[in-house]
């Protein structure tokens, strides 16, 4: 299980290479992270921070990406990692987009990062070629220049200088983010947050010259009582929100993915 965290991080401490050793990985100079026993490592730093995913909403999420209604998002993601072998998940929760990835690319290896321990302790189990970090992509990635051939980052916090700096010049990044379409109705219904208008532009505006292609995924589902809770849960309005009497009913899915290609230079 542990053999597939190597290759991919840093030290904390001194930036040098970690290599796996009996049950840790450790550094030249000694700097020494456990494998936790459900096989992920922490390279937080500090404590997590309270917006971190919490195990009820990384158990909401599983239900409902369980039931397969975002799996054309899922989908468009492996057509646009299609090819490439060194793939890093950025605060990738449950590790569903990451399993679905490595699934469809046999030859692929994976890394999941968050910010969220439950969530590394679920993303470690994912699946067989993944491993899995606790690290905060704000705070700088402790994974090598140049490890990974793709970078994809879904639904979740970006650090474009981190992330031009762990791929590979020719990589690719992709990024999806919901559209104010995003699940308009279960939003109206229930008064939840809204999503900013601008989002595409501003991460577009992240990336100067990398070229680009940019779509959108956008259909219904039918949502019974228990999805539609689940989806409350499992977001940000997990924190404001106590879905006590939430109603089942149609519901759009729109979620814009954006395929960048780090430049050579
Ligand atoms: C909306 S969820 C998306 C999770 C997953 N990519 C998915 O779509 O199922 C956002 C994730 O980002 C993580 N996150 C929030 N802030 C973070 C940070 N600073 N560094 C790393 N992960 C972070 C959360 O813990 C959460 O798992
Ligand atoms: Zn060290």
């Amino acid at each position: 299980m542990t053999a597939i965290l190597d290759g991919w991080l840093t030290c904390l401490v001194c930036g040098q290479h970690l290599t796996q050793a009996s049950g840790a990985m450790i550094c030249p100079d000694g700097h020494s992270y456990d494998i936790a026993k459900q096989g992920y490592v922490n390279l937080l730093g500090h404590a997590p921070p309270r917006n971190a995913d919490t195990a009820a909403m990384l158990d909401a999420r599983a239900r409902f990406l369980g039931h397969g209604l975002y799996d054309q998002v899922a989908d468009a993601i492996v057509d646009a990692v299609r090819g490439r072998t060194r793939i890093v998940d950025v605060g990738a929760g449950t590790g569903y987009y990451l399993a679905h990835v490595l699934d469809e690319l046999p030859e692929a290896h994976g890394l999941a990062t968050d910010v969220s321990v439950a969530a590394a302790k679920r993303a470690a189990r994912a699946h067989p070629r993944a491993g899995a970090i606790v690290a905060d992509t704000w705070a700088g990635l402790p994974i090598r220049d140049g490890a990974a051939d793709a970078v994809m980052c879904v639904f979740a916090p970006r650090n474009a200088q981190e992330f031009a700096r762990i791929l590979q010049p020719g990589g690719t990044l992709v990024v999806a983010v919901p559209t104010p379409l995003h699940l308009k109705e279960l939003r109206e219904r229930h008064h939840l947050l809204d999503v900013a208008a601008d989002k595409v532009e501003g991460v577009i505006g992240a990336f100067p010259g990398w070229p680009s292609s940019v779509w959108t995924e956008e259909y219904q589902i039918g949502l019974d009582q228990e999805q539609a809770s689940d989806l409350i849960a499992m977001g940000p309005n997990a924190f404001h929100h106590s879905p006590d009497d939430v109603a089942p009913g149609p519901c759009t899915v729109s979620v814009t993915v954006l395929r960048f290609t780090r430049p050579l230079g």
